[in-house]
């Protein structure tokens, strides 16, 4: 796994030493409003959990963790973009931002390079993304990406989107 550069985005590959900054980031109740993950419970669980993800992989090895810490121009971090690799070619993403790094296109630059990477590097043909469909936001950032919708889980509360890569 390598870091990855779009403009003045740096996307780094995440370990358990981007606690501290990501915590500054991702200890907000406000962010999670669409999102099963409630978010860290403290910086040392931040850490613990970081740490178990530098393996890269599910603990049954069939699927591929990857995760990337992004920058922006100024050097801080902004929060994390990760996509799970599975077999055939397919990748689920996902991202999070913290709030005051909203709406500068941060998230379209940071997944728009970790789709190209997964094509190039991994092997990944379609990725797809599962959401809250009052998820605004994030609905505007795969449209933006060229995803499309693929189908709809009611009782979950969840749409799928897609996209070719
Ligand atoms: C989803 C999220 C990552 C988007 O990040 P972002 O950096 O603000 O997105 P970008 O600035 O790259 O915007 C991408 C597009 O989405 C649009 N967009 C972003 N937020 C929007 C909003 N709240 N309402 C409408 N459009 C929005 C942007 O305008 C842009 O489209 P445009 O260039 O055509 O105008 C961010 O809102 C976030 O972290 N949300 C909380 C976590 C979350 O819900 N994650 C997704 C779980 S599925």
């Amino acid at each position: 796994m390598r870091s990855l550069r779009i403009g003045e985005i740096v996307l780094e590959p995440q370990v358990a030493a981007h606690a501290a900054e990501l915590f500054t980031v991702l200890d907000d109740p406000d962010l999670y409003g669409f999102v099963d993950d409630k978010g860290p419970a403290s910086e040392t669980a931040l850490r613990e959990r970081l740490a178990r993800l530098e393996s890269r992989q599910s603990p049954d090895g069939l699927e591929q963790w990857l995760n990337w810490v992004v920058r922006n121009a100024t050097g801080a971090v902004t929060g994390y973009v990760q996509a799970t690799v599975r077999a055939h070619g397919e990748a689920e993403i996902a991202y999070v931002l913290g709030r005051r790094f909203w709406r500068q296109g941060i998230a379209f630059a940071a997944c728009s390079a970790m789709l190209e990477e997964l094509a190039g590097a991994y092997g990944v043909t379609r990725a797809v993304a599962t959401l809250d469909p009052d998820n605004i936001a994030s609905l505007a950032l795969l449209r933006k990406l060229g995803f499309r919708f693929e189908s709809e889980d009611i009782a979950a509360h969840e749409v799928r989107h897609v996209r070719d890569l």
